[in-house]
């Protein structure tokens, strides 16, 4: 299994271009099956996740073409998917697909609204909490599918097709609202989605949605409406960039110190977390090509932050500003609320001299002036890069073992950093 070296100390010095977004490439790819016609999505990174979502499609009978380079192209312009579902072919989800990653349960949606049923394994995913799926089921009922739970699978059918309906959701939740909106496009009649998620992921397959035909409004806001239609057309989209890796960056720079550029990063996607950043003693600048970070001299500043949905500071960036804490000057509080059990991190930071005492959702870290590399291990995607973050600020050698859910979520990571004069490297087997 790979592994990442890193040798803590260097200061990151230049620029970091900002992948496409994840957490919007999977449901954009996911939206493909709405439609017969081909869907060409632009800026998808490079993950395994992206992969993983391509070997569901393929399950499902669904024709992906990703365009070759270009000359002039750069590797970050991210790649250009040409998927079309002219055949659906299968509308079982199987486990041995799904169990690896939570958003490929999402496919039960666009299944149902389009061939009038779907057999989708129950979901795995990062270890971050039960994560149940009682909300997106909620959803699909109440656009009128009839839904059984049977044998590790959740079986939908509605024959008739989908109706349009309220959805009140009880908590924010992100899946539930892609879920509902994907399905919601192709219902008879209207849905109004109250308590929506207003996450920029939200907003941006709710464009791409629209511009395949959709009539979808007040994405971005708690409460979005759908007018359904009878059919879904191509169309032509271009992924956002990831906040989440432009929030990483941002606190890896101020945890070394330097002077970054995020090239393409927009920081009204991340408004929140910036404002922690400049609190903590970043400065942070947003100009015509991105953002830039940095930090000289002065030290880290302690916070206190709670995580929410957005615009609140998002849970996906926990665990990294947990890192740039340790080192604080004084105490800082951080409340996870999203998810009950989102600490793993805690007991590998740790390792590194932090120290940080739980207390329920709340986590009191003492700073420290210097952490000490060290072997270290994560279970979930974001947790193992604020074990990298940790590991560039450190004194000496840091090792982290099992790094396949970096590989998920973060597109050439180690180049990116060494770019920017990070002593880090991928050991192979
Ligand atoms: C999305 O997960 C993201 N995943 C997560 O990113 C992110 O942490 C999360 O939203 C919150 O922002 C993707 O977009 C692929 P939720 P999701 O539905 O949709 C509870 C990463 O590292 N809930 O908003 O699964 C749930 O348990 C990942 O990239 C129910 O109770 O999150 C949680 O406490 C990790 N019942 C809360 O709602 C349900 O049916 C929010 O979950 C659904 C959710």
């Amino acid at each position: 299994m790979d592994r990442i070296r890193i040798v803590g100390g260097n200061k990151l010095n230049g620029t970091i271009p900002i992948s496409g977004a994840k957490n919007a490439a999977l449901p954009l790819m996911i939206a493909s099956l709405l439609t017969e016609e081909t869907l060409i999505l632009d800026n998808v990174p490079r993950l395994a996740d992206v992969a993983q979502v391509q070997r569901i499609l393929g399950n499902h009978g669904i024709d992906i073409m990703s365009a070759g380079k270009r000359p002039g192209d750069h590797e970050y312009q991210g790649q250009t998917l040409h998927i079309s579902a002219a055949n659906i072919i299968d509308t079982t989800a199987p486990y041995e697909l799904v169990s690896t990653m939570r958003a490929s349960f999402w496919v039960i949606a666009p299944l149902l609204a389009r061939m009038g049923e779907a057999k989708v394994s129950l979901p795995g995913g990062c270890a971050i909490g039960t994560r149940p799926v009682d909300l997106l089921i909620m959803a699909l009922e109440k656009l009128g599918a009839e839904i059984q739970i049977d044998g590790g699978y959740v079986i939908a059918k509605a024959p008739k097709g989908l109706i349009g309906a309220e959805i009140d959701f009880p908590k924010v939740t992100v899946s539930g609202t892609h879920v509902a909106l994907m399905a919601a496009t192709l219902a008879k009649g209207t849905t109004v989605i109250t308590n929506a998620a207003c996450e920029p992921e939200i907003v941006d397959v709710a464009d791409c949605l629209n511009k395949m035909g959709a009539k979808i409004t007040g994405a971005g806001t708690s409460r979005i409406v759908i007018e359904g239609v009878a059919k879904l057309h191509g169309a032509r989209h271009t992924v956002l960039p990831d906040r989440i890796e432009t929030g990483t960056y941002a606190m890896a720079v101020a945890m070394t110190g330097g002077d970054v550029q995020l090239a393409g990063a927009r920081p009204e996607l991340l408004q929140s977390a910036l404002d922690v950043l400049t609190q903590a003693g970043a400065t942070i600048t947003p100009n015509n090509e991105g953002i830039r970070v940095t930090r000289n001299g002065a030290g880290i500043r302690p916070v206190t932050v709670s995580t929410a949905p957005f615009p609140g500071f998002p849970t996906d960036l926990q665990a990294q500003l947990m890192a740039l804490m340790a080192c604080a000057k004084g105490s800082s509080h951080i409340t996870e609320t999203i998810f009950e059990n989102r600490f793993m991190h805690v007991q590998e930071l740790a390792r590194f001299g932090a120290r940080i005492h739980l207390d329920g959702e709340t986590a009191t870290i003492e700073g420290i002036s210097k952490l000490r590399g060290a072997p270290v291990m994560a279970t979930d995607l974001r947790a193992s890069v604020s074990l990298v973050i940790a590991g560039l600020a450190a004194e000496g050698e840091t090792m982290v073992n099992r790094i396949y859910h970096l590989d998920r979520g973060f597109e050439r990571l180690e180049e990116k950093l060494s770019a920017c004069g990070a002593t880090i490297e991928r050991i192979s087997g």
